[in-house]
C-alpha cells in the first residue's frame, strides 16, 4: 500500500479477532510510533502491550475501578467492563509521559504522544493489522493508572485495540472545504 492510500484509507475496526500482530509487525509499529514529530526530542510517551491473560487482568482492574467509584455499580455494567479488553487479541495502552520543559508545554507533549499512537495505528494498517483507538472512562481513572503502574506525571491517552477485522466499514467522506479556510488573500 502506498503512503497516500494508507493515509486516505485507514479505518477503525471495532470488532477485532485473532491474530494479534506478530513480533515483526509490532517492531515496525513501535518504530513508526517513535518517528512521531516531537518538539525537543522528548519522546513523551510509552506503551504497555497487553495480550492473552493480561486482557483478563485488565478487565479485572476495570471492575475494581468501577466498584471503587460506585460500590453499587450494577452487574451488567461490571460485566461489560470485565469483558471490554477481550474485544481484541491485543491492546496497546498508549501513555503520555509529561515532564516540565522550558520550551515544550504539556499540550505539545500530549500531541506528540497522540502522533505516536497514530503512527502505531497507521503502520499497523499498512501491514494488514486492524485497530481502533478507544478511551472511555477507564482511561481517566486513578485506580486504573495505579494498577497499570503509571507515574504521577503520566496519562493514558488511549487503549489501542489490535487484531483482524472480518471486513472494513465504508470510508467516511467528509467535505474538505468545510475544514479549510483561505486566510490573508484578497
Ligand atoms: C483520543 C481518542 C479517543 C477515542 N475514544 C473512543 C472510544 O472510547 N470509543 C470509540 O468508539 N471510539 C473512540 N475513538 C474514535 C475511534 O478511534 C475512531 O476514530 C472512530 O470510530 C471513527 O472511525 P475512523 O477512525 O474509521 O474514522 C477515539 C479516538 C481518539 C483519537
Amino acid at each position: 500500500m502506498n503512503a497516500i492510500d494508507l493515509l486516505l484509507k485507514r479505518v477503525s475496526s471495532p470488532v477485532l479477532e485473532e491474530p494479534a500482530p506478530s513480533p515483526e509487525q509490532l517492531d515496525l509499529m513501535y518504530r513508526a510510533a517513535l518517528r512521531a514529530p516531537d518538539h525537543g526530542g522528548m519522546r513523551p510517551y510509552r506503551f504497555l502491550q497487553i495480550e492473552g491473560e493480561g486482557r483478563e487482568k485488565l478487565g479485572q482492574v476495570f471492575v475494581e475501578a468501577a466498584l471503587k467509584d460506585d460500590v453499587d455499580c450494577n452487574e451488567a455494567e461490571l460485566d461489560k467492563l470485565k469483558n471490554a479488553p477481550l474485544r481484541a487479541p491485543m491492546i496497546i495502552v498508549a501513555i503520555a509521559t509529561l515532564n516540565a520543559h522550558p520550551k515544550v508545554p504539556e499540550i505539545e507533549q500530549q500531541l506528540a504522544a497522540g502522533c505516536a499512537a497514530h503512527g502505531l495505528i497507521l503502520s499497523a494498517f499498512a501491514q494488514g493489522v486492524d485497530a481502533i483507538w478507544r478511551s472511555g472512562k477507564m482511561a481517566f481513572n486513578p485506580w486504573v493508572n495505579q494498577r497499570l503502574g503509571l507515574e504521577a506525571n503520566e496519562q493514558i491517552i488511549g487503549f489501542i485495540y489490535l487484531g483482524k477485522a472480518r471486513k472494513h466499514k465504508m470510508l467516511p467522506c467528509p467535505a474538505v472545504g468545510e475544514f479549510v479556510q483561505l486566510w490573508g488573500k484578497a
